[in-house]
């Protein structure tokens, strides 16, 4: 491994740092530099201090690269493109330049991804910040689950990938862009359900997955599993209900509860928790380790087979 510095916003010294690199396979550019402070406070100076590492550092890559055949062209960019960031206006346009950049390239057919990161814990720039953004619902991403997620997003071929962990119910609460509006109907309504219409609510999803007409819900108190569903009604059953309420629910909530009165009683204890004290949560949930869906969702329907089996 060769280690050379250089000012990545200075052309001359990237070049000849460039130059110095016989076989090149790749480039990540994640230098960056904040200062924050109120759009007032914000002179073109303190702009462009923000906007060289990453507007010209990025697009000197770009130029100076472009006759080398590479595997990868990353950009480190931030979830603050994607979401604002209050105080980091600079931070914001130096970031949604990247994301430009990245579509830019693979337009004229050149390997690009800009990732949108979160926050991550433990290293870096942001460490700082964490407990005043998991009070808005967007938690920290671990070292170690950025790594796995990274390597990832190396074998997909998207040109902008937003990588944040989002309790989409609480951040919604904090935010009132209109560019949220969509979300929040989905996000708020449910989530303020109570126990009278949860029963009902109920019926009606689990008449949906088992394929009852609408007129005729099940009775409250027969079993799931009498009623006929199966290893895959359950896990869709599960995925409706944590999109449609907005709760993380356990592959075997449905067997743990296994009555629609069960777990209507269940779900509503879940919603009436305090956002950050779910009943029986650890005081601080790590962070999920990141494994693609299929595999999740492979792994929770062989665990209920084997439950299935069981009975
Ligand atoms: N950490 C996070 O949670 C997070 C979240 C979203 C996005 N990001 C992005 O990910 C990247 C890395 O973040 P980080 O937290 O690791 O940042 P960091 O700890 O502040 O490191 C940034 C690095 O960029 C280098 N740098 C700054 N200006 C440069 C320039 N003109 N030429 C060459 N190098 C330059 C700095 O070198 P010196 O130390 O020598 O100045 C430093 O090593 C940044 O682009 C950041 O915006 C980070």
């Amino acid at each position: 491994m060769i280690v050379k510095q250089a000012d990545v916003s200075d052309r001359s010294q990237l070049a000849t740092v460039l130059s110095e690199i016989k076989f090149l396979r790749g480039v990540i550019h994640a230098a960056g530099v904040l200062d924050d402070g109120l759009l007032m406070q914000l002179d073109g100076n303190r702009f462009n201090r923000v906007l060289a590492p990453k507007v010209q550092g990025a697009w000197n890559l770009h130029e100076l690269t472009q006759d080398r055949s590479l595997d990868f062209f990353v950009l480190f960019s931030s979830a603050a493109s994607l979401l604002g960031s209050p105080g980091q206006a600079n931070h914001v346009a130096a970031n949604a330049f990247l994301d430009a950049l990245a579509h830019h390239r693979q337009a004229i057919g050149l390997p690009a991804l800009s990732i949108n990161w979160g926050v991550w814990s433990e290293i870096g720039s942001a460490t700082g910040q964490q407990n005043r953004l998991r009070s808005r619902g967007v938690r920290a991403i671990a070292p170690a689950t950025g790594l796995q997620i990274f390597g990832q997003l190396l074998r997909q071929n998207r040109a902008q990938v937003g990588v944040i962990p989002i309790d989409w119910s609480k951040f919604i609460d904090r935010v009132d862009a209109p560019f949220f509006a969509d979300f929040r109907s989905i996000a708020q309504p449910l989530v303020q359900r109570r126990p009278a219409s949860m029963l009902t609510y109920l019926q009606t999803e689990v008449a949906k997955v088992i394929g009852l007409p609408s007129a005729q819900l099940p009775s409250p108190q027969q079993g799931f599993f009498d009623l006929g569903m199966d290893s895959l009604m359950t896990v869709e059953l599960k995925n409706r209900l944590e999109t449609n309420l907005g709760v993380s629910l356990t592959a075997t909530a449905i067997f743990e509860h296994p009555t629609i009165r069960d777990l209507a009683q269940h779900l509503t204890t879940l919603i009436d928790a305090p956002p950050d004290n779910p009943p029986n949560a650890p005081t601080q949930p790590p962070d999920p380790p990141a494994q693609p869906p299929e595999t999740a969702i492979l792994a929770e329907l062989e665990e209920l087979e084997t439950l299935l089996r069981q009975r």
